[in-house]
């Protein structure tokens, strides 16, 4: 067995976490009952660098049963779940993660990852693509890849426009079965979660900035409503400011809501969205939070500026007193709140997220010789069967077209009768 994680014995503790898991990712269990029989991804060498939860456990046990060889790194200093990366180890998984990891560990371990000369990627937020695209590293071998999150697309199509993606990457984050489920629902959800378990603070009554009207931004606006609280959203784009004033939100420019707000959660995936100008008119006990995947969101360098001092006040929450005599608490360091403060998304939308993950995986070892190093959609046969296993394995029926109504869509002549 080869790994490093904090503490192996802590796997006790894990394999009941990855159980409950897998108990409630059926759409895995569908996977892997295929998986078994057809074993699509026999010895095919898996890099996987994904936040280590319980859930992502069921997903390295499900490409384990299509056949592949498995090594997982961490996509965060601060996500790993240590149980969960020790019951993974006994299982003779090659691991390389643990929570709170230094920038040099982090990388330590994805270079761990890419020794082991991966045929397939599997990403969340292209660390581990653009390290191998490094002078240290050859692409030679590599099939293709997979990225979970809108950060690492953007970085990917970043890559592909300057003509240095050396290799296909999927993106399974813009497929339907993942974006409008795992982004909105999952992060709306974990979100609140994490800001909750780190504050245990009530919502209903308070100023609750949003920055930020993506999927993720819609998601956690729309649940911090629910809990009663008065949502502000900021927004740069004219449209997206728009669908938050008609989904009912307030919408103001951040200097403004800066001055009013109790919590401020960043969702933009973009960097310094809150600045010192911003920090410096808050209320005192603002609560700063970011729930994009990046560390970059809420600007901790001129937070620091304006501090003078700042100590540990609860598990994951420090109070920062500004030089203006006002305080704030930032959330886990600024770093994603609902891993780093929660479990991150629950188990029934990860499964839709990694279902898709598994089967591009699979269509990327059939396929993958055959692409242009680009960054492409999840096939939609894939998205669709996810679908469909999501709604069979809830109970759910629908409806079928009928032959009419199929030749109906296709047609043309007819208008108004
Ligand atoms: N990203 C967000 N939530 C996650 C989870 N539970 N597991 C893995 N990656 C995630």
């Amino acid at each position: 067995m080869v790994y490093e994680v904090k503490d192996i014995e802590l796997s006790k503790r894990g394999r009941p976490l990855v159980k409950w898991a897998e108990d409630h990712m059926p759409v895995m269990l569908e996977v892997q009952k295929e998986f078994k029989k057809e074993e699509p991804l026999k010895g095919v060498q898996i890099g996987c660098c994904l936040h280590v939860t319980k859930e992502t456990a069921v997903l390295v046990k499900t490409l384990i049963c299509g056949g592949a060889k498995v090594a997982l790194c961490g996509s965060n200093p601060l996500s790993t779940q240590d149980p969960v990366a020790a019951a993974l180890a006994e299982e003779g998984v090659d691991v390389y993660a643990w929570r709170n990891q230094s920038t040099e560990e982090y990388y330590h371990c994805i270079e761990k990852v890419l020794s082991y000369k991966p045929a397939i990627t599997m990403d969340d937020g292209a660390d581990l693509v653009s390290t191998l695209h490094t002078e240290e590293y050859s692409v030679e071998g590599v099939l293709g890849g997979t990225e979970e999150t809108t950060t690492g697309v953007i970085r990917l199509r970043s890559m592909a426009d300057k003509g240095v993606l050396e290799y296909p990457v999927i993106a399974v984050n813009d497929a339907n079965t993942k974006h409008l489920f795992d982004n909105q629902y999952g992060t709306g959800q974990s979100t609140i979660d994490g800001i909750m378990r780190a504050t245990s603070l009530l919502l209903a009554g308070k100023d609750f900035v949003v920055v930020g009207y993506g999927w993720c931004g819609r998601g956690i606006a729309n649940r911090a409503r629910g809990m009663g609280a008065h949502v502000v959203v900021c927004e740069t784009d004219p449209v997206r400011a728009l669908e938050a004033t008609m989904d009912g939100f307030s919408v103001e420019p951040m200097i403004k809501a800066a001055q009013h707000g109790d919590f401020f959660v960043t969702a933009t995936g973009n960097t310094s969205v809150i600045r010192g100008e911003h920090i410096r008119e808050m209320r005192d006990g603002a609560i700063l939070a970011n729930s994009g995947h990046f560390n970059v969101e809420i600007s901790i360098d001129d937070l620091l500026s304006i501090t003078r001092s700042r100590k540990n006040v609860r598990p994951n929450v420090e109070k920062f007193e500004l030089k203006n005599g006002r305080s704030v608490y930032l959330i886990a360091e600024g770093r994603l709140v609902n891993l780093a403060s929660a479990e991150g998304h629950p188990p029934e939308v990860m499964m839709m997220s990694f279902a898709n993950q598994a089967l591009s995986a699979e269509y990327l070892v059939g396929f993958g010789r055959d692409l242009a190093p680009r960054v492409y959609e999840v096939p939609e046969h894939i998205d669709r069967k996810v679908a469909r296993t999501a709604l069979k394995v809830m109970g759910i029926e629908i409806d079928e077209l009928t032959e009419k109504q199929t030749e109906y869509l296709k047609s043309w002549e007819k208008g108004t009768t």
